[in-house]
């Protein structure tokens, strides 16, 4: 009986664990690189992931030889849905404006909020969809998506929509998430006011969102603000997320693990005493180490110190308008191995399995049964992925069992001509 697909000769064959939990400490390290591997594909399904195998047939043979294979990835942390643009502030940067003083003066995300409120649905949908189609290019077929650019009903309404249209036009796996507290925009009353507006709105999102997520941070809202948030979302059935210590060292990160947050993003300036914490959380450190690159800080997180502790890890590219402009998960990975010291087995499962854990979805491995959802990378090795940076490496991104993205590069000669 012949199967549908049978990619053979991959030069390395990626098999992330799939698991319960999240990997934490030294599991992160640990991940399965077949050479010589076999990939069998039916009604979309995985047959078999494994060593060389002659025992399958395919209607379709494809020879991956001196190719990688993995699963697609997962990117679980983007602001996806905005309107506008800020190069504008690459100025103000490299005059030594910080990005709380550029927020402060009006810039920054509430710059943002306002060409997000003036775009219309469909205007935001078509810009939304070229990004997603270029995330999806390089590999990544489970995306979170956060709102938090309209910072009222209608707006935030409007990004959480545009999300799942994109979602249902692809097919692909995206998580919505509520980030309506993400600043206090201008003509709120007070701080206080505009929490509660946005605690009062959950109910409401509940339909189109996973997660409901708050910036924690000096200036936008405070540890105790976060946790009265938190708690009300929590009674509401969501599960939560925070972007803790970006910047300051407020104790976002301590508050993530009392609270029992599915996970804590950034965490450049989370305390010792909270990053050993997560020793005994299931709480997954979510690291955004572009975004450190691109605010041009000294210090990244300290995935190394995290891991040690046993705590459970992930990395995404907090793709957005502001502190971190690429929606490239490779060339975030490419830092992540460079800055956080990661190891290649580390990065390859903080971007699969340990991602997958961060939004509750099911992704990032090829065992026998799941969908068929894998990438065939034009490089030699996996390491060699992160090595060569900058460029996509993906050569086709496969969904359930067919191929979803072809970007081998075409270039107009008479003899490409010819062959077409
Ligand atoms: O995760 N820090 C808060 N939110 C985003 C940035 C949003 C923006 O600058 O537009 C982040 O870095
Ligand atoms: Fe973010």
């Amino acid at each position: 009986m012949s199967n549908d697909l049978v990619i053979q000769n991959i030069a390395q064959l990626i098999l992330p664990k799939k698991t319960d939990k999240p990997l934490k400490g030294k599991e992160l390290d640990q991940l399965n690189v077949v050479e010589d591997g076999t990939v069998v594909v039916d009604n979309g399904k995985v047959v078999y992931a494994g060593p060389h195998s002659d025992e399958y047939e395919g209607k379709e043979t494809i020879d991956a030889t001196g190719k990688v294979v993995s699963p697609t990835l997962v990117d679980a942390h983007t602001h996806l849905v905005f309107g506008g643009s800020r190069e504008h502030e690459m100025a103000l940067k490299r005059q030594g404006a910080s990005y709380l003083e550029i927020l402060e003066q009006g810039g920054g995300i509430l710059s943002t909020v306002k060409s997000t409120r003036e775009a219309t649905e469909e205007e935001l949908f078509k810009k939304t969809d070229k990004a997603l189609r270029e995330i999806m290019s390089y590999g990544v077929l489970t995306v979170e998506s956060k709102s938090g650019y309209g910072l009222d009903k209608e707006n935030e309404l409007k990004q959480l929509k545009v999300s799942h249209e994109l979602e249902d036009k692809y097919g692909i796996t995206m998580k919505h998430t509520f980030l309506g507290p993400h600043a206090v925009p201008e003509e709120a009353e007070s701080s206080e006011a505009f929490l509660q507006e946005m605690i009062d709105l959950l109910p409401e999102v509940k339909e189109y969102a996973d997660f409901a997520d708050i910036f924690c941070e000096t200036g936008v809202f405070s540890v105790e603000e976060s946790r009265k948030y938190m708690q009300a979302a929590k009674d509401l059935g969501f599960d939560v997320k925070i972007h803790a210590d970006e910047i300051d060292p407020l104790g976002g990160l301590g508050l993530a693990i009392d609270e029992e947050a599915i996970s804590a993003d950034h965490l450049v300036a989370s305390s010792e005493e909270d990053k050993k914490a997560l020793h005994d959380s299931n709480t997954v450190a979510v690291l955004l180490p572009g975004t450190t690159f691109y605010l041009d800080k000294e210090g990244y997180a300290d995935a190394r110190g995290m891991i040690d502790n046993n705590g459970a890890v992930a990395i995404a590219s907090d793709f957005n308008p502001g502190s971190n402009v690429t929606n490239n998960l490779q060339l975030v990975m490419t830092i992540a191995n460079l800055k956080l010291k990661l190891s290649p087995n580390e990065v390859w499962n903080a971007v699969t399995v340990n991602a997958a854990k961060a939004i509750d979805a099911d992704a990032g491995t090829l065992e026998t049964g799941d969908d068929a959802n894998f990438v065939i990378w034009d490089a030699p090795n996996y390491e060699y992925i992160l090595y060569h940076y900058g460029i996509n490496h993906a050569e086709n991104v496969y969904k359930d069992g067919e191929l979803f993205i072809d970007n081998t590069i075409k270039v107009n000669t008479e003899s490409e001509k010819s062959k077409a």
